[in-house]
């Protein structure tokens, strides 16, 4: 079906970028960085930028954080008080003698602490580190022991994950816990690391500190991302990244410091951090944080009650509120002035939808963990194009290339790929230099040599300049637009006693996207059933993450594999959607 293009909006509100097209042909990153608090050396700190800029302004006594925990209790913070217990996180910190470049990590659910020491640890010049609560152990243990993280601040709940790997992580040296008196004996701790306190820690420590000066290029923040193969990589973000970060949330969120701001990401995720935490607070607006899950009750009588104005969420989530009209029609949903969605395709219907319920366009856009800020989006000022992600946010050239590099026609299907340097691309890949040199190609074209970032997603342009998103280009699953490896899946799986050999694929859902899918031979001696199934899903959920477990498990006798012994996903892949496999005449079994 073909959706007519939606107009741009008359917006009651002049929106912060009125003209996409000057804007892009007029741009200078150079120039940008006049929106952002650098110190007189010529140095910066992204924190500084979020939180202690505002100081002495009238902002500094503005709501910064409306908390609502999962009982809908409430918590308010301003600008003043993230400025305050920031730098005593940061004076925490620095008397656990934490310096510049070390890992502290955030094994945390959505509540204030998470987001107070995150910004503490950027103050510092320390790598800040988050790890989505849903993580299993062997999720936990990747990801700590490659870091080297030294400093982890959890709550007593997850605690009890966290001590079951403790023991393999010799250089975690603190523990910090949010919810618990210092006296607190800790249960199953054992070892050698007696977590500390939180608060009687932050009760010493001086509401005064001085933001570290830090280059560009000084790491800020990490965080892992599945690839097709291996364990997942550490990607690395800078404190300059900010310049982007501002900017987009200005320009494509179009945040002004007078809205009521929802992101609906957890800061386990890219957006969560960077519209979730640093992007809005530094437009000085007041952020909206919901510490439950995901009901469109409470989803909606937060937006009622708190005339909630931007509203950025995902297309899952705006999929499962489509199927309850009935429940959206209790709610004066009238405050929204303007929708965003991330993380997965938008499906055309979800923007009728938008268009017809809440008199709003929602407007896409894409980007990646790597790309550390949007790149490609719908902006206010644009019509929409139903089903298409935008326009590349000015500063950044984004094209269709075939595999040689060279840029390809209007509506020919390509690699998308995006050119040279910009603000917020990841710095390095924690230790895996080979890794972070894979993304790049370089490509002898009729201009000469380019030099390409590669996505890892195809898709393709128009002749008005639109992208439009095809697909990825390797294994990785997009679940309710979290981004699972298929490798770490399949791993979590053959540690099952039962399992001798899994395949993992995505398999298309009008839900989630994709859901996961295991093919699983067993060992000898067991029988496929369907608590055997249970039993699986449970323990790849206890290993791995709650949402990385296979929602789809099938029983096989023998499973698709090269030569080599590799198991061969695409052969399962168009097994399951009914496509012709080609020629499998490499494959060992079958
Ligand atoms: O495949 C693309 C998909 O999500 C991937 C990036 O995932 P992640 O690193 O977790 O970052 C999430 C924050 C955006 C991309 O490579 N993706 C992201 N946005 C879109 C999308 N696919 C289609 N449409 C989008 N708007």
């Amino acid at each position: 079906m073909n959706y007519p293009t939606i107009k741009k909006s008359e917006h009651k509100i002049t929106p912060n970028l009125p003209d996409y097209e000057e804007a892009y042909s007029n741009f200078d990153w150079e120039e940008m960085k006049k929106e952002i608090h650098y110190f007189e050396d010529g140095t910066l700190n992204a924190a500084y930028n979020a939180l202690d800029k505002h100081k002495g302004t009238e902002t500094e006594n503005k709501t910064a954080l409306i908390f609502i925990d999962t009982n809908n209790k409430e918590q308010t913070f301003n600008y003043g008080d993230l400025i305050k217990q920031t730098n005593q996180f940061a004076n925490t910190l620095k008397s656990l003698e934490i310096k510049k470049g070390d890992r502290v990590f955030m094994f945390l659910p959505r509540i204030p602490e998470l987001y107070i020491s995150f910004l503490g640890t950027l103050k510092l010049g320390a790598i800040a580190g988050n790890l989505f609560a849903a993580f299993g152990k062997e999720a936990l243990e990747d990801r700590l022991k490659d870091s080297k993280a030294k400093v982890l601040i959890t709550t007593s709940e997850l605690l009890e994950r966290v001590n079951e790997v403790k023991d393999q992580l010799p250089h975690l040296k603190k523990i910090i816990v949010t919810d618990a008196a210092g006296s607190t004996p800790f249960k199953g701790t054992g070892g050698s690391i007696e977590p500390l306190s939180y608060h009687n820690l932050m009760s010493k420590a001086s509401e005064e500190f001085e933001c570290a000066h830090l280059d560009e290029d000084s790491p800020s923040y990490m965080l892992y991302t599945s690839g097709t193969t291996g364990k997942p990589k550490g990607v690395i973000h800078a404190h300059g990244d900010i310049v982007q970060q501002h900017l987009t949330s200005k320009w494509i969120l179009d945040i002004k410091p007078e809205d009521i701001y929802w992101c609906t990401a957890d800061p386990g995720w890219v957006t969560g951090v960077v519209y979730g935490i640093i992007g809005p607070w530094s437009n000085g607006t007041t952020q909206i944080v919901h510490g439950g899950r995901f009901d469109p009750d409470t989803w909606y009588s937060i937006i009622e009650k708190h005339k909630v104005s931007i509203w950025y969420t995902a297309p899952t989530a705006i999929r499962m509120l489509m199927t309850k009209p009935e429940i959206l029609e209790k709610y004066d949903m009238s405050s929204i002035r303007y929708m965003a969605s991330v993380g997965e395709p938008l499906n055309p219907e979800a923007i009728v939808w938008g268009k017809k319920h809440l008199n709003l366009p929602i407007h896409d856009n894409y980007w990646q963990t790597e790309t550390g800020s949007i790149v490609i989006a719908n902006y206010p000022s644009m019509d929409i194009k139903p089903g298409s992600m935008g326009k590349p946010f000015p500063g950044i050239e984004a094209a269709i290339i075939d595999p040689k590099g060279i840029e390809l026609e209007p509506e020919q299907e390509g690699d998308i790929a995006l050119k040279s340097i910009w603000p917020s691309r990841m710095k390095m890949i924690w230790g895996n230099e080979e890794k972070f040199k894979s993304y790049f190609r370089e490509a002898k074209g009729p201009q000469g040599i380019q030099h390409w970032y590669l996505t890892g997603d195809k898709g393709k342009k128009d002749t008005d300049g639109y992208f439009w998103f095809i697909g990825r280009d390797d294994d990785v699953i997009k679940t309710a637009g979290e981004r699972v490896g298929p490798f770490e899946v399949e791993s979590a799986l053959v540690a099952h006693p039962a399992i001798a050999e899994a395949g993992v694929i995505g398999k298309p859902d009008e839900m989630r996207g994709a859901i996961i899918k295991a093919f699983i031979k067993l060992n000898p001696g067991f029988e496929g059933s369907d608590t055997l199934k249970e039993e699986i899903q449970q323990f790849t959920k206890k290993q791995l993450a709650g949402h990385a477990y296979p929602r789809e498990i099938e029983f096989r006798e023998k499973l698709p594999k090269t030569r080599s012994g590799k198991i061969m996903r695409r052969v399962l892949k168009q097994e399951e959607l009914g496509e012709d496999v080609g020629d499998i005449s490499t494959m060992e079994e079958y």
